[in-house]
């Protein structure tokens, strides 16, 4: 019995040495943490189980059945994260480069379909040299188990992704298919292929970190979420963003009591929307003065900062808030703005997460570029997204919303609930000045004095449309509130909404324009 309980203790220890200490330290050396190390991070203090902690690869080619680890480079198990449980699975870098064999795939296979089955949150922590290249298909045969795991998860569980490594080659499709990847500065990166095959193929040279670091996939390629400092930021991220999360598709979110009075009126916001509508403003000092405790977290703020998404609490329930940034582009919408704000919708409508709408939005950017990219495509994903979502959904108009664009950001038209206006609110075909140009283009040529003759035509437009009456008439908009009442207004129709239950037709699927 205790040869028994000897041979446990051993490989217990064998397991949690994973590469040995020397790649510990190396790993150490390059101001990263080891698998184990950043799940004692993550978790609640003391909950984790671990599963398969003995389990290892069956490989036998290249001398592989003589060099075995327990564990096999993949630390898994469940735990807690603010007392609610989450399935976790961490690579382990120290052992063969944290590769994936097939016995490891399977370990993480089987933690999903338990996250899966009970309807709890799964993280991954990425640090990996990719496919074990001494397992050949076998460990491309793993990859596709998980990625057709992370799919039929997809919108039932949420899936987070913290990359705190390398992440190469097909590898990057497992984060790339979870709900949001978080990337940690100097440490991470992502590419399909590196800078040596870049270079071979196309004759640009570029660095790893210029090629899939951070920054990129954060500003330029809008692949992740967040970034961060550090491995303890990153990990911090990750648990405040499933503080505003469900766990499953069929939970609520988790309210967070708050000692933020409903009715705080903030005067402030009487002034923060300019009188001139060409001078920008910052929305998100909008969205924070309104938000409980003034905390607005926001997710891609790096990204297609002319649309701005992320979570707040208003009297304690978590609100995914998609907003037009006049300090960015004016707040047009472009086709990255469209990609970031339909994706957004879409994971908030997936996880009963309501949905609150500020708009101030001139227009789609004209433009060759946004033509050939498709803004046509990119633009109606946004619209598809809106129209889509079923969870209750408040929309408030601070100044413009002119033309199509008014018609995408969650108005009443495509679905919304409850839709606001401040008195500033100005919606449209489109801006005094074309229209008048377009309309009025007779009247402009015949005139003794052009401008005189123009300035009394936008004023008698602005006059007619550019206000928030017109559409409070025809019933479009539902009440025009004062600024400073912003946030008990909100806080009541999300009162409202709380019990609402829509549902689109039965379908198999719809047909996102992709
Ligand atoms: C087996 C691997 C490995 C791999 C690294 N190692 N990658 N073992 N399969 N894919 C081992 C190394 O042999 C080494 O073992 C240890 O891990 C650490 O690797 P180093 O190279 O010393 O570390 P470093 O200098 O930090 O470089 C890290 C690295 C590099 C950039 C990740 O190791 C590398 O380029 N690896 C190969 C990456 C790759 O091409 N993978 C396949 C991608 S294709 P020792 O014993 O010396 O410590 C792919 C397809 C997936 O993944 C498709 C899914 C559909």
């Amino acid at each position: 019995m205790s040869d028994t309980f000897e041979r446990l203790e051993r490989l217990n220890r064998e397991a949690e040495l994973g590469g040995g200490e020397e790649r510990i330290q190396k790993q150490h050396d390059r101001g990263k943490y080891t698998a184990r190390e950043r799940i004692e991070m993550l978790l609640d203090p003391g909950t984790f189980n671990e599963v398969d902690k003995l389990k290892t690869h069956r490989c036998t080619d290249f001398g592989m059945e003589d060099n075995k680890i327990p564990g096999d480079g993949v630390v898994t198990g469940y735990g807690e994260i603010d007392g609610r449980t989450i399935y976790v699975f961490a690579q382990d870098f120290t052992v063969f480069g944290g590769s994936l064999s097939q016995a490891y795939a399977e370990k993480i296979c089987k933690i999903m379909d338990l996250a899966m089955e009970t309807g709890s949150p799964l993280i991954g922590l990425n640090d990996s040299g990719g496919a074990r290249i001494q397992e050949g298909v076998n460990s491309l045969a793993g990859y596709a188990d998980i990625f057709d795991r992370n799919v039929a998860a997809s919108g039932v569980i949420p899936q987070i992704s913290a990359i705190m490594g390398p992440c190469a080659g097909g590898a990057v499709y497992s984060p790339a298919l979870t709900d949001f990847i978080c990337m940690v500065e100097d440490t991470s990166y992502m590419f399909i292929t590196g800078p040596d095959v870049v270079e071979t193929v196309t004759s640009e040279k570029v660095s790893k970190e210029e090629l899939g670091g951070p920054r990129i996939h954060n500003e330029k390629s809008g692949v992740s979420h967040f970034q961060s400092a550090d491995e303890e930021e990153c990990i911090a991220q990750v648990r405040e963003l499933l503080s505003f999360i469900p766990s499953n598709n069929t939970d609520d979110p988790p309210v967070t009591p708050t000692d933020d009075p409903v009715d705080r009126a903030d005067e402030s916001l009487t002034d923060l929307v300019p009188e001139d509508p060409s001078k920008p403003y910052d929305m998100t000092e909008l969205i924070s003065t309104v938000a409980d405790d003034q905390h607005f977290f926001e997710v891609q703020s790096e990204w297609a900062k002319n649309i701005v998404v992320g979570f707040v609490r208003l009297d304690g329930r978590p609100v995914g808030v998609v907003a037009n940034q006049p300090s960015h582009l004016a707040g047009c919408l472009d086709i990255d703005a469209s990609v970031k704000g339909a994706r957004f919708v879409r994971f908030c409508d997936s996880f009963n997460i309501p949905l609150l709408t500020f708009v101030d939005v001139p227009g789609f950017l004209p433009g060759v570029d946004q033509e050939y990219g498709g803004i046509i495509r990119q633009g109606a994903k946004l619209l598809y997204a809106f129209s889509e979502a079923t969870v209750p959904k408040i929309t408030l108009i601070t100044r413009k919303a002119y033309g199509g664009a008014y018609d995408v950001m969650s108005s009443k038209h495509i679905g919304a609930d409850i839709n606001y206006a401040f008195p500033t609110a100005e919606v449209a075909v489109m801006g005094p000045d074309g229209a008048v140009n377009i309309v009025f283009r007779e009247e402009l040529d015949e005139a003794d004095d052009t401008e005189a003759k123009k300035e009394e035509l936008v004023e008698e437009y602005r006059e007619t449309f550019a206000n928030p009456f017109r559409v409070a008439e025809l019933g479009y908009i539902d009440e025009v509130i004062k600024p400073e009442h912003t946030r008990e207004k909100l806080v009541r129709a999300l009162d409202a909404l709380e019990t609402k239950r829509a549902e689109n037709p039965p379908k198999k699927h719809g047909n996102i324009p992709l």
